[in-house]
């Protein structure tokens, strides 16, 4: 029967073998030497991911590497924390380029060799500023709802190639991102006791919050998964 037979694309991540892309040379480096220490292999690939060649030089190294591609995430993007009437056209360029620009162009470069290969996973990082909007973030907000868009559309394109699309849309995170936007207000504890106060479980959320969101869509275990975009935010957006 059909449904028997139309069996769901099934990534090999206990594989453990990585690409891992950043424009950051030193703090690249230092991931890659973190992924070893923890057991899994990999490669470190100096890319921007708004520039198209950038990225093809990575999946081309990837491919060379290890012959496949089973799962991209695309999480790096960067933020501008100005409102409406602060907001240049460098800003919005920049933000554009980097947040949806390079997120599509990534997700389109693996799809080939997806394709080929029978199926694969795409994870995005939106945010819940996408969703709920922030005034001092009004471009970055925009890209990130682009995000939710994008991940609809893609799904709905790659699906029946088998490749699954989805997105984590996290709330505030202990990142040095969160960090310069903490920083970027007037009274810098007042933000953060705020940012707190802004999510039901009173909580900033780690890194490891999100990464363990990130392997649930990306592993087997959400292989009926595609299209989502799953919220990490300890109950920030159902407070906004
Ligand atoms: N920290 C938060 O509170 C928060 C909340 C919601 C969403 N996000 C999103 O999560 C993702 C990760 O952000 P983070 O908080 O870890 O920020 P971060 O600034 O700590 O890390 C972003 C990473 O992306 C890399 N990067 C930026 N622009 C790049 C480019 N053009 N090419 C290649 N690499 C580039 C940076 O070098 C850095 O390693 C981003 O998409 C961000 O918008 C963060």
């Amino acid at each position: 029967m059909e449904w028997a037979e139309r069996r769901a694309y099934s990534s090999p991540l206990r594989e453990r073998r990585s690409g891992w892309v950043d424009w950051n040379e030193t703090t690249g480096k230092e991931t890659l030497s973190q992924i070893k220490t923890a057991g899994g292999d990999g490669f470190f690939v100096r890319a921007d991911v708004s520039h198209l060649e950038d990225i093809q030089t990575a999946v081309s190294k990837t491919l060379e590497l290890y012959g496949r591609i089973d799962i991209l995430f695309s999480n790096a993007g960067v933020n501008c924390f100005k409102s409406t009437l602060e907001t240049e056209e460098s800003d919005w360029q920049r933000l554009v380029d980097i947040n949806l620009k390079g997120s599509f162009f990534f997700a389109k470069a693996v799809a080939r060799p997806m394709i080929e290969q029978g199926g694969g996973v795409v994870l995005f990082t939106s945010s819940i500023s996408g969703v709920s909007g922030e005034d001092d973030q009004v471009a970055y907000s925009a890209t990130k709802g682009g995000i939710l868009a994008l991940v609809t559309a893609m799904a709905k394109d790659l699906g029946r190639y088998k490749i699954r699309v989805n997105c984590l849309v996290p709330g505030p995170v202990d990142t040095q991102q969160f960090r310069d936007w903490m920083s970027s207000k007037q009274n810098r504890d007042v933000a953060i006791a705020d940012a707190i106060d802004s999510t039901i479980l009173k909580k900033i959320g780690t890194p490891a919050d999100v990464a363990k969101a990130a392997l649930f869509l990306v592993s087997d275990d959400a292989s009926w998964v595609t299209g989502t975009a799953m919220t990490v935010d300890g109950g920030y957006l159902v407070r906004h």
